[in-house]
């Protein structure tokens, strides 16, 4: 049912997470000044700093405002020397914290490269690839693999002789992130930009793991219910070569939590690096959604960052609550977003440093805004 107020909780987080998360509301707002439907928001504080000061990585009462919101947007969680008495990153919480316990168990990366966008390959900004050729979905598995909290270290005589990770793939898991990337492989308008096919692409490393055969044959089990999308297959490493080769050829590709967080850091650098690449984190019950770069120590405090990653978490969070809520006026402010980014991106007047340029992350949240208003006239 649609609703004249959603509620959204934003969690800067650490470093420049706060920054980014700032244009985030701004280009929002700049959304609802057409009307309904209204987004609320309430910021809520926690962190590896948040730790640091406080001992609690969460403000009291932090992840009840969370779990209660409509919708979570995330900058970033993570500060250098700041850990958890178990050894995890303070902050941990937060981000593995809330995908566990919300059950936010698809990770959706999408990687599509922007008009006006460069490739950055070592010290130069080019275009490898023409804008088009570059437009996939990455569906990474959120809530087990090596990610599964069971792990442990053997210590002797006040040493630590060995340390040992869980893999964990179960028939559950798998199948339902699997579906909702045959499901978005039936969605979207157009396949794959090389030939228009809808395909998804399971990567795995069922040479050799048992884990992976198992994915593989759910894959194939899922996949048999969706005739009319094609289904290949790609051995991770392999994939690697072909996803830099060839990012045409990719439309949807699901995998597993540990090779999703490798592969879509290298799917980032096709779409013009970590700036761009957003991911929303979804269950069937809750959504957050975040820039995929992190927090980013070395910038924090200096309006330099991109927000551009943000921007694209915030048009995912539209669509989410769009389809959760059957509210077509969320769809439309999405696509609005969306479009203001496009002219934004096309015109390169809102290049931060790494596109080379020297807007600052307020600058750029500004242009988009404006983009925004213009749009609506
Ligand atoms: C990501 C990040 C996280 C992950 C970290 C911050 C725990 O790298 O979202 O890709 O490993 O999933
Ligand atoms: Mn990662």
């Amino acid at each position: 049912m649609s609703r004249a107020v959603y509620d959204i909780a934003l969690l800067p987080g650490d470093g420049t997470g706060p920054e980014v998360v700032r244009e985030g509301q701004k280009v929002l707002e700049a959304l609802q000044e057409n009307g309904d439907p209204q987004l609320r928001f309430e910021s809520v504080q926690g962190g590896a700093l948040y730790y640091r000061d406080h001992g609690t990585e969460w403000e009291p009462g932090g992840l009840e405002k969370v779990r209660r919101a409509d919708a979570i947007l995330l900058g970033a969680v993570g500060w250098p020397g700041i850990t958890l008495p178990d050894g995890n990153i303070a902050g941990h919480g937060l981000v593995l914290g809330l995908r566990f316990g919300l059950d936010l168990y698809a990770n959706v990366r999408p990687c599509h490269l922007y008009e006006g966008v460069l490739h950055r390959i070592g010290s130069e900004f080019k275009l490898v690839w023409p804008p088009g050729q570059v437009d996939m979905t990455i569906f990474r598995e959120n809530t087990e693999d090596l990610y599964t909290p069971i792990h442990g270290t053997l210590d002797r005589g006040g040493s630590t002789e060995l340390a040992v990770d869980v893999r964990v793939i179960t028939r559950k898991g798998s199948e339902r992130v699997i579906r909702r990337a045959f499901e978005a492989a039936r969605r979207t308008p157009r396949g794959a930009p090389e030939d228009g096919v809808r395909r998804v692409t399971c990567v795995d490393k069922s040479n050799v793991l048992r884990g992976c055969q198992f994915f593989r044959q759910v894959f194939d089990e899922v996949g048999s219910e969706f005739p009319d999308v094609e289904r290949e297959y790609a051995y991770v490493d392999a994939f690697c070569q072909w996803l830099v080769r060839q990012p045409s050829h990719y439309h949807v590709v699901v995998t597993t939590n540990m090779m999703g967080d490798i592969v879509t850091d290298l799917a980032a650098t096709l779409q013009g690096g970590l700036g761009f690449a957003a991911g929303a984190n979804v269950g069937d019950r809750h959504g957050m959604f975040e820039p995929v770069h992190g927090s980013a120590p070395k910038y924090a405090g200096k309006n330099q960052v991109n927000p551009f990653a943000t921007f694209q978490a915030c048009v995912q969070m539209l669509d989410w609550l769009s389809g959760r809520h059957s509210d077509s006026a969320l769809a439309n402010q999405a696509r609005r977003l969306e479009s203001a980014v496009e002219r934004v991106l096309r015109a390169g007047t809102a290049r931060t440093y790494d596109q080379g340029g020297t807007c600052t992350t307020s600058d750029a949240g500004d242009r988009v805004a404006e983009a925004i208003r213009e749009g609506r006239t």
